[in-house]
Protein backbone atom coordinates (compact mmCIF):
# COMPACT_ATOMS: atom_id res chain seq x y z
CA UNK A 1 0.00 0.00 0.00
CA UNK A 2 1.30 3.10 -0.81
CA UNK A 3 2.71 5.28 2.22
CA UNK A 4 -0.35 8.28 2.61
CA UNK A 5 1.03 11.68 2.31
CA UNK A 6 -0.53 15.42 2.14
CA UNK A 7 -2.07 18.35 3.87
CA UNK A 8 -2.32 17.99 7.20
CA UNK A 9 -2.82 21.68 8.00
CA UNK A 10 -3.46 24.20 5.63
CA UNK A 11 -3.84 28.33 6.26
CA UNK A 12 -5.31 31.31 4.54
CA UNK A 13 -3.70 35.01 5.01
CA UNK A 14 -5.49 37.62 3.03
CA UNK A 15 -4.45 41.62 3.41
CA UNK A 16 -6.34 43.84 6.03
CA UNK A 17 -8.27 45.48 2.83
CA UNK A 18 -10.65 45.21 0.07
CA UNK A 19 -12.18 46.78 -2.57
CA UNK A 20 -16.09 46.23 -3.63
CA UNK A 21 -16.24 45.04 -7.21
CA UNK A 22 -19.87 46.86 -7.79
CA UNK A 23 -18.33 50.02 -6.85
CA UNK A 24 -15.06 49.78 -8.51
CA UNK A 25 -17.17 49.45 -11.29
CA UNK A 26 -19.68 51.80 -11.51
CA UNK A 27 -16.38 54.11 -10.80
CA UNK A 28 -14.96 52.51 -14.26
CA UNK A 29 -18.10 52.97 -16.39
CA UNK A 30 -18.65 49.15 -16.46
CA UNK A 31 -21.88 47.36 -15.75
CA UNK A 32 -21.30 45.71 -12.37
CA UNK A 33 -23.09 42.35 -13.49
CA UNK A 34 -20.04 42.13 -16.16
CA UNK A 35 -17.48 41.62 -13.00
CA UNK A 36 -19.55 40.31 -10.41
CA UNK A 37 -21.34 37.72 -12.98
CA UNK A 38 -19.59 37.58 -16.38
CA UNK A 39 -16.19 37.55 -14.31
CA UNK A 40 -17.56 35.95 -10.70
CA UNK A 41 -15.81 38.42 -8.16
CA UNK A 42 -17.09 40.40 -5.21
CA UNK A 43 -14.35 41.87 -3.71
CA UNK A 44 -10.69 42.01 -4.76
CA UNK A 45 -8.25 42.06 -1.97
CA UNK A 46 -5.94 45.29 -1.87
CA UNK A 47 -2.14 44.91 0.27
CA UNK A 48 -0.82 47.67 1.13
CA UNK A 49 3.35 48.00 0.72
CA UNK A 50 3.74 46.98 4.14
CA UNK A 51 1.76 43.69 3.56
CA UNK A 52 4.32 42.54 0.85
CA UNK A 53 4.41 38.77 -0.52
CA UNK A 54 6.89 38.05 2.44
CA UNK A 55 4.49 39.35 5.29
CA UNK A 56 1.57 37.55 3.97
CA UNK A 57 3.12 34.32 3.46
CA UNK A 58 4.73 34.47 6.89
CA UNK A 59 1.37 35.70 8.49
CA UNK A 60 -0.10 32.61 6.47
CA UNK A 61 2.43 29.78 7.58
CA UNK A 62 2.57 31.41 11.70
CA UNK A 63 -1.05 30.60 11.48
CA UNK A 64 -0.55 26.83 11.12
CA UNK A 65 2.90 25.70 12.52
CA UNK A 66 3.71 25.14 16.12
CA UNK A 67 6.43 24.81 17.99
CA UNK A 68 7.36 21.17 17.65
CA UNK A 69 6.61 21.29 13.90
CA UNK A 70 9.42 24.04 13.64
CA UNK A 71 11.92 21.22 14.87
CA UNK A 72 10.39 18.32 12.35
CA UNK A 73 10.31 21.00 9.16
CA UNK A 74 13.21 19.65 6.52
CA UNK A 75 12.35 21.88 4.03
CA UNK A 76 10.22 25.77 3.16
CA UNK A 77 8.89 26.18 -0.25
CA UNK A 78 7.45 29.05 -1.46
CA UNK A 79 5.86 28.94 -5.18
CA UNK A 80 5.50 32.18 -6.17
CA UNK A 81 5.81 34.66 -9.16
CA UNK A 82 5.92 37.69 -7.10
CA UNK A 83 9.94 37.22 -6.06
CA UNK A 84 10.93 40.21 -4.54
CA UNK A 85 14.90 39.44 -4.93
CA UNK A 86 16.55 37.84 -8.53
CA UNK A 87 18.48 35.57 -5.79
CA UNK A 88 17.71 35.08 -2.35
CA UNK A 89 14.00 33.39 -1.77
CA UNK A 90 11.19 34.09 -0.06
CA UNK A 91 11.55 31.27 1.94
CA UNK A 92 14.71 32.28 3.69
CA UNK A 93 12.59 35.54 4.69
CA UNK A 94 10.34 33.40 6.17
CA UNK A 95 12.48 30.44 7.64
CA UNK A 96 13.83 32.78 9.19
CA UNK A 97 10.99 34.99 10.76
CA UNK A 98 9.82 31.78 12.02
CA UNK A 99 12.26 30.79 13.57
CA UNK A 100 12.18 27.04 11.78
CA UNK A 101 14.60 24.69 12.99
CA UNK A 102 17.65 25.72 11.02
CA UNK A 103 18.88 22.13 9.92
CA UNK A 104 16.05 22.72 6.92
CA UNK A 105 16.12 24.08 3.38
CA UNK A 106 14.16 26.77 2.02
CA UNK A 107 13.80 28.11 -1.58
CA UNK A 108 11.24 29.30 -4.20
CA UNK A 109 9.65 27.91 -7.10
CA UNK A 110 8.42 29.97 -10.01
CA UNK A 111 6.30 28.93 -13.05
CA UNK A 112 3.31 31.16 -13.02
CA UNK A 113 0.64 29.82 -10.81
CA UNK A 114 1.70 26.90 -11.26
CA UNK A 115 4.53 27.36 -8.54
CA UNK A 116 3.13 26.02 -5.63
CA UNK A 117 1.61 22.83 -6.91
CA UNK A 118 5.21 21.80 -8.08
CA UNK A 119 6.14 22.91 -4.52
CA UNK A 120 3.16 20.76 -3.25
CA UNK A 121 4.52 17.61 -5.33
CA UNK A 122 8.24 18.34 -4.35
CA UNK A 123 6.81 18.37 -0.79
CA UNK A 124 5.18 14.75 -0.80
CA UNK A 125 7.64 12.89 -2.81
CA UNK A 126 10.04 13.88 -0.24
CA UNK A 127 7.70 12.85 2.97
CA UNK A 128 7.21 9.76 1.46
CA UNK A 129 11.01 8.98 1.62
CA UNK A 130 10.86 10.44 5.46
CA UNK A 131 7.71 10.21 6.67
CA UNK A 132 8.77 11.44 10.41
CA UNK A 133 9.86 14.97 8.72
CA UNK A 134 7.73 17.76 7.22
CA UNK A 135 7.49 20.35 4.31
CA UNK A 136 5.99 23.52 4.78
CA UNK A 137 4.80 25.29 1.39
CA UNK A 138 3.43 28.06 1.06
CA UNK A 139 1.98 30.04 -2.09
CA UNK A 140 1.82 33.75 -1.70
CA UNK A 141 1.44 36.67 -4.33
CA UNK A 142 0.07 40.03 -4.89
CA UNK A 143 -1.56 40.09 -8.58
CA UNK A 144 -1.10 43.78 -10.48
CA UNK A 145 -3.04 44.51 -14.26
CA UNK A 146 -2.94 48.34 -13.67
CA UNK A 147 -5.53 50.40 -12.74
CA UNK A 148 -8.25 50.73 -15.31
CA UNK A 149 -7.02 48.03 -17.62
CA UNK A 150 -9.21 44.99 -18.50
CA UNK A 151 -7.38 42.90 -15.83
CA UNK A 152 -8.05 45.00 -13.39
CA UNK A 153 -11.03 43.22 -12.19
CA UNK A 154 -8.83 40.02 -11.88
CA UNK A 155 -6.46 41.21 -9.03
CA UNK A 156 -6.18 39.90 -5.47
CA UNK A 157 -3.37 39.71 -3.21
CA UNK A 158 -2.88 36.38 -0.74
CA UNK A 159 -1.05 33.63 0.66
CA UNK A 160 -2.09 30.03 1.52
CA UNK A 161 0.18 27.87 3.86
CA UNK A 162 0.25 24.14 3.96
CA UNK A 163 1.76 21.49 6.15
CA UNK A 164 2.55 18.12 4.53
CA UNK A 165 3.28 15.06 6.60
CA UNK A 166 2.57 11.35 6.02
CA UNK A 167 -0.82 10.58 7.34
CA UNK A 168 -2.11 14.05 7.22
CA UNK A 169 -5.65 14.82 8.87
CA UNK A 170 -7.21 16.78 5.36
CA UNK A 171 -6.07 15.54 1.97
CA UNK A 172 -3.45 13.01 1.24
CA UNK A 173 -2.30 13.66 -2.40
CA UNK A 174 -1.60 10.45 -4.69
CA UNK A 175 1.80 10.19 -6.29
CA UNK A 176 -0.15 9.75 -9.69
CA UNK A 177 -0.67 13.00 -11.36
CA UNK A 178 -0.84 14.43 -14.87
CA UNK A 179 0.44 17.29 -16.75
CA UNK A 180 1.10 18.89 -19.51
CA UNK A 181 3.21 21.73 -21.12
CA UNK A 182 3.13 24.15 -23.97
CA UNK A 183 5.56 27.03 -24.60
CA UNK A 184 3.19 30.09 -25.01
CA UNK A 185 3.07 33.65 -24.08
CA UNK A 186 -0.39 34.04 -22.88
CA UNK A 187 0.06 35.50 -19.69
CA UNK A 188 3.81 36.52 -18.30
CA UNK A 189 6.12 39.70 -16.11
CA UNK A 190 8.89 40.53 -17.17
CA UNK A 191 11.53 41.77 -15.04
CA UNK A 192 11.80 45.08 -15.58
CA UNK A 193 8.10 45.73 -15.87
CA UNK A 194 5.74 46.97 -13.05
CA UNK A 195 2.54 45.01 -14.37
CA UNK A 196 1.83 41.85 -15.98
CA UNK A 197 1.60 41.61 -19.87
CA UNK A 198 -1.24 39.82 -20.53
CA UNK A 199 -3.34 38.42 -23.71
CA UNK A 200 -6.69 38.19 -22.18
CA UNK A 201 -8.51 36.24 -24.16
CA UNK A 202 -6.23 34.04 -25.70
CA UNK A 203 -5.18 33.07 -22.08
CA UNK A 204 -8.80 31.99 -21.10
CA UNK A 205 -8.89 29.75 -24.43
CA UNK A 206 -5.04 28.73 -23.82
CA UNK A 207 -6.38 27.24 -20.28
CA UNK A 208 -9.38 25.62 -21.37
CA UNK A 209 -7.61 23.87 -24.31
CA UNK A 210 -4.67 22.64 -21.43
CA UNK A 211 -7.71 22.05 -19.25
CA UNK A 212 -9.31 19.35 -22.01
CA UNK A 213 -5.55 17.72 -23.02
CA UNK A 214 -4.70 17.18 -19.32
CA UNK A 215 -8.38 15.39 -18.99
CA UNK A 216 -7.57 13.72 -22.08
CA UNK A 217 -4.62 12.58 -21.10
CA UNK A 218 -6.11 10.79 -17.91
CA UNK A 219 -8.45 9.08 -19.75
CA UNK A 220 -5.98 7.50 -21.54
CA UNK A 221 -3.79 7.06 -18.82
CA UNK A 222 -6.33 5.69 -16.27
CA UNK A 223 -9.53 5.30 -17.54
CA UNK A 224 -11.96 4.81 -14.94
CA UNK A 225 -9.91 7.35 -12.48
CA UNK A 226 -11.80 10.47 -13.69
CA UNK A 227 -15.50 9.46 -12.93
CA UNK A 228 -14.28 8.45 -9.65
CA UNK A 229 -13.76 12.22 -9.24
CA UNK A 230 -16.37 13.89 -6.75
CA UNK A 231 -15.46 16.96 -6.85
CA UNK A 232 -13.16 19.13 -9.06
CA UNK A 233 -11.37 22.02 -7.65
CA UNK A 234 -9.52 24.71 -10.20
CA UNK A 235 -6.72 27.84 -10.36
CA UNK A 236 -9.30 30.58 -10.19
CA UNK A 237 -7.83 33.68 -11.56
CA UNK A 238 -11.40 34.74 -11.76
CA UNK A 239 -14.78 32.90 -10.57
CA UNK A 240 -16.10 32.50 -13.92
CA UNK A 241 -12.84 29.95 -15.25
CA UNK A 242 -13.55 27.11 -13.68
CA UNK A 243 -16.81 26.80 -15.28
CA UNK A 244 -15.08 27.87 -18.70
CA UNK A 245 -13.28 25.17 -18.16
CA UNK A 246 -16.05 22.70 -17.99
CA UNK A 247 -17.65 23.92 -20.81
CA UNK A 248 -15.00 23.32 -23.26
CA UNK A 249 -14.84 19.59 -21.70
CA UNK A 250 -18.15 19.24 -22.11
CA UNK A 251 -18.03 20.47 -25.98
CA UNK A 252 -15.24 18.46 -26.71
CA UNK A 253 -16.33 15.50 -24.88
CA UNK A 254 -20.36 15.47 -25.00
CA UNK A 255 -22.56 15.74 -21.89
CA UNK A 256 -21.68 13.20 -19.24
CA UNK A 257 -22.78 12.82 -15.67
CA UNK A 258 -19.57 13.36 -14.04
CA UNK A 259 -19.44 16.59 -15.60
CA UNK A 260 -22.87 17.44 -13.99
CA UNK A 261 -21.58 16.38 -11.01
CA UNK A 262 -18.41 18.88 -10.67
CA UNK A 263 -20.84 21.88 -12.04
CA UNK A 264 -22.98 20.68 -8.75
CA UNK A 265 -20.21 20.99 -6.26
CA UNK A 266 -18.35 23.92 -8.28
CA UNK A 267 -20.18 27.63 -6.54
CA UNK A 268 -18.74 25.69 -3.31
CA UNK A 269 -15.21 25.98 -4.68
CA UNK A 270 -15.49 29.68 -5.17
CA UNK A 271 -16.93 31.07 -2.14
CA UNK A 272 -13.96 32.44 -1.16
CA UNK A 273 -12.17 33.51 -4.51
CA UNK A 274 -15.15 35.34 -5.06
CA UNK A 275 -14.35 37.70 -1.98
CA UNK A 276 -10.41 37.97 -2.75
CA UNK A 277 -9.57 37.55 -6.29
CA UNK A 278 -6.41 36.64 -7.83
CA UNK A 279 -4.15 35.16 -5.74
CA UNK A 280 -1.83 33.31 -8.39
CA UNK A 281 0.03 30.31 -7.26
CA UNK A 282 -2.60 30.02 -4.28
CA UNK A 283 -5.77 30.58 -5.79
CA UNK A 284 -6.05 26.66 -6.84
CA UNK A 285 -5.40 26.21 -2.85
CA UNK A 286 -8.20 29.08 -1.70
CA UNK A 287 -10.38 27.24 -3.85
CA UNK A 288 -9.49 23.59 -1.95
CA UNK A 289 -10.22 25.46 0.86
CA UNK A 290 -13.37 26.77 -0.79
CA UNK A 291 -14.37 23.31 -0.85
CA UNK A 292 -13.72 21.67 1.82
CA UNK A 293 -15.49 25.02 4.17
CA UNK A 294 -18.29 25.33 2.23
CA UNK A 295 -19.68 22.07 0.54
CA UNK A 296 -22.08 20.04 3.32
CA UNK A 297 -22.69 17.42 0.56
CA UNK A 298 -18.93 16.02 0.68
CA UNK A 299 -17.80 13.40 2.37
CA UNK A 300 -14.63 11.48 3.81
CA UNK A 301 -12.75 9.47 1.38
CA UNK A 302 -14.46 10.89 -1.53
CA UNK A 303 -11.46 11.92 -4.48
CA UNK A 304 -10.54 15.12 -5.11
CA UNK A 305 -9.37 16.49 -8.95
CA UNK A 306 -7.28 20.04 -8.12
CA UNK A 307 -6.48 21.28 -11.91
CA UNK A 308 -3.21 23.48 -11.81
CA UNK A 309 -2.57 26.24 -14.26
CA UNK A 310 0.27 28.22 -14.62
CA UNK A 311 0.65 30.65 -17.82
CA UNK A 312 3.35 30.13 -20.13
CA UNK A 313 2.24 27.06 -19.94
CA UNK A 314 2.27 24.38 -16.92
CA UNK A 315 -0.90 22.46 -16.25
CA UNK A 316 -0.96 19.30 -13.54
CA UNK A 317 -4.22 17.56 -12.37
CA UNK A 318 -3.52 16.08 -8.67
CA UNK A 319 -5.51 13.55 -7.09
CA UNK A 320 -6.56 13.56 -3.44
CA UNK A 321 -8.28 12.13 -1.07
CA UNK A 322 -10.78 13.72 2.03
CA UNK A 323 -9.44 12.12 5.52
CA UNK A 324 -11.74 11.25 8.28
CA UNK A 325 -11.94 14.75 10.18
CA UNK A 326 -10.97 17.16 7.17
CA UNK A 327 -14.08 19.34 8.27
CA UNK A 328 -12.76 19.55 11.83
CA UNK A 329 -8.99 21.06 10.49
CA UNK A 330 -10.89 23.52 7.72
CA UNK A 331 -12.22 25.87 10.19
CA UNK A 332 -15.10 27.97 8.22
CA UNK A 333 -16.43 30.09 10.92
CA UNK A 334 -12.23 30.80 11.37
CA UNK A 335 -11.94 31.76 7.79
CA UNK A 336 -15.07 33.33 7.54
CA UNK A 337 -13.53 35.81 10.94
CA UNK A 338 -10.42 36.16 8.37
CA UNK A 339 -12.52 37.78 5.54
CA UNK A 340 -14.94 39.59 7.63
CA UNK A 341 -11.96 41.30 9.98
CA UNK A 342 -11.23 43.79 6.67
CA UNK A 343 -12.02 47.23 5.91
CA UNK A 344 -13.74 48.58 2.41
CA UNK A 345 -11.46 50.97 1.01
CA UNK A 346 -13.01 53.65 -1.38
CA UNK A 347 -11.80 53.69 -4.74
CA UNK A 348 -9.76 57.02 -4.40
CA UNK A 349 -8.18 55.14 -1.20
CA UNK A 350 -7.45 51.97 -3.46
CA UNK A 351 -6.22 53.89 -6.07
CA UNK A 352 -3.74 55.80 -3.68
CA UNK A 353 -2.90 52.22 -2.26
CA UNK A 354 -2.39 50.84 -5.48
CA UNK A 355 0.49 54.07 -7.05
CA UNK A 356 2.09 54.20 -4.05
CA UNK A 357 5.73 53.67 -4.67
CA UNK A 358 8.24 52.63 -2.27
CA UNK A 359 11.07 55.59 -1.95
CA UNK A 360 13.41 53.74 -2.51
CA UNK A 361 16.49 55.95 -2.72
CA UNK A 362 20.02 54.15 -2.69
CA UNK A 363 18.75 51.21 -1.43
CA UNK A 364 16.95 53.45 1.37
CA UNK A 365 13.02 53.41 1.89
CA UNK A 366 10.91 55.32 4.35
CA UNK A 367 9.58 53.28 7.31
CA UNK A 368 6.24 51.76 7.14
CA UNK A 369 3.83 50.98 9.90
CA UNK A 370 1.82 48.12 10.26
CA UNK A 371 -1.50 47.70 8.71
CA UNK A 372 -2.13 45.31 12.07
CA UNK A 373 -1.27 42.60 14.12
CA UNK A 374 1.44 40.30 12.53
CA UNK A 375 4.14 40.37 10.12
CA UNK A 376 4.85 43.40 7.93
CA UNK A 377 7.37 44.66 5.78
CA UNK A 378 9.03 47.83 7.67
CA UNK A 379 11.00 49.11 4.64
CA UNK A 380 14.73 48.91 3.21
CA UNK A 381 17.77 49.82 4.60
CA UNK A 382 21.21 49.21 2.77
CA UNK A 383 19.50 47.45 0.12
CA UNK A 384 18.53 45.24 2.97
CA UNK A 385 14.18 44.62 3.12
CA UNK A 386 13.28 44.92 6.83
CA UNK A 387 10.34 42.61 8.62
CA UNK A 388 9.39 43.73 11.65
CA UNK A 389 6.40 42.16 14.17
CA UNK A 390 3.53 44.26 15.37
CA UNK A 391 1.91 42.25 18.72
N1 LIG B 1 -23.54 41.05 -17.47
C1 LIG B 1 -23.11 39.77 -17.32
N2 LIG B 1 -22.02 39.27 -17.99
C2 LIG B 1 -21.35 40.11 -18.80
C3 LIG B 1 -21.74 41.45 -18.98
C4 LIG B 1 -22.89 41.91 -18.28
N3 LIG B 1 -23.32 43.18 -18.38
N4 LIG B 1 -20.87 42.03 -19.84
C5 LIG B 1 -19.97 41.08 -20.19
N5 LIG B 1 -20.25 39.92 -19.55
C6 LIG B 1 -19.51 38.66 -19.60
C7 LIG B 1 -18.98 38.29 -20.96
O1 LIG B 1 -19.97 37.64 -21.74
C8 LIG B 1 -17.84 37.37 -20.59
O2 LIG B 1 -18.31 36.08 -20.23
P1 LIG B 1 -17.87 34.78 -21.07
O3 LIG B 1 -16.37 34.78 -21.07
O4 LIG B 1 -18.44 33.64 -20.32
O5 LIG B 1 -18.42 34.97 -22.44
C9 LIG B 1 -17.30 37.98 -19.31
O6 LIG B 1 -18.33 38.84 -18.83
C10 LIG B 1 -16.03 38.79 -19.49
O7 LIG B 1 -16.23 39.67 -20.57
P2 LIG B 1 -15.06 40.03 -21.58
O8 LIG B 1 -14.40 38.77 -22.07
O9 LIG B 1 -15.58 40.96 -22.59
O10 LIG B 1 -14.08 40.77 -20.58
P3 LIG B 1 -12.75 41.53 -20.85
O11 LIG B 1 -12.42 41.53 -22.30
O12 LIG B 1 -12.85 42.82 -20.16
O13 LIG B 1 -11.61 40.66 -20.12
C11 LIG B 1 -10.39 38.96 -19.02
C12 LIG B 1 -11.79 39.55 -19.27
C13 LIG B 1 -9.79 38.45 -20.32
C14 LIG B 1 -10.53 37.81 -18.04
C15 LIG B 1 -9.47 40.08 -18.41
O14 LIG B 1 -9.97 40.47 -17.17
C16 LIG B 1 -8.02 39.63 -18.25
O15 LIG B 1 -7.23 39.73 -19.17
N6 LIG B 1 -7.64 39.16 -17.03
C17 LIG B 1 -6.25 38.70 -16.75
C18 LIG B 1 -5.91 37.40 -17.44
C19 LIG B 1 -6.57 36.19 -16.85
O16 LIG B 1 -7.01 36.16 -15.71
N7 LIG B 1 -6.61 35.09 -17.63
C20 LIG B 1 -7.13 33.84 -17.16
C21 LIG B 1 -6.44 32.64 -17.79
S1 LIG B 1 -4.68 32.75 -17.51
C22 LIG B 1 -4.44 32.18 -15.94
O17 LIG B 1 -5.27 31.51 -15.39
C23 LIG B 1 -3.17 32.53 -15.23
C24 LIG B 1 -3.45 33.69 -14.34
O18 LIG B 1 -3.76 33.48 -13.15
C25 LIG B 1 -3.31 35.03 -14.86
Amino acid sequence: KELEVGIDKIGLYVPKYYIDMKELATYRGVDPNKWTIGIGQEQMAVPTLASDVVALAANAANQIITEEDKGLIDQVIVGTESGVDHSKSIATFVHGLLEINPFAKAFEIKQACYGATAALQLACDYVRLRPERKVLVIATDISRYGLDTSGEPTQGAGAIAMLVSANPKILTIRQESFMHTNHQFDFWRPNDSEYAMVDGHFSTKLYQDEFVKVLEHVEAMNPSLLERIEAMTFHLPFTKMGLKALNAYEEAKGSHPIIDKWRSHYDASRVLNRRVGNIYTGSLFLSLISLLAKDDTLSAGETIGLFSYGSGAVSELLIGQLQPDYRQYVNSEEIEQHLDRRDALTVEQYETIFLEKQLVNDGQSAPLTADEVGFYFAGITDYKRQYHYQA
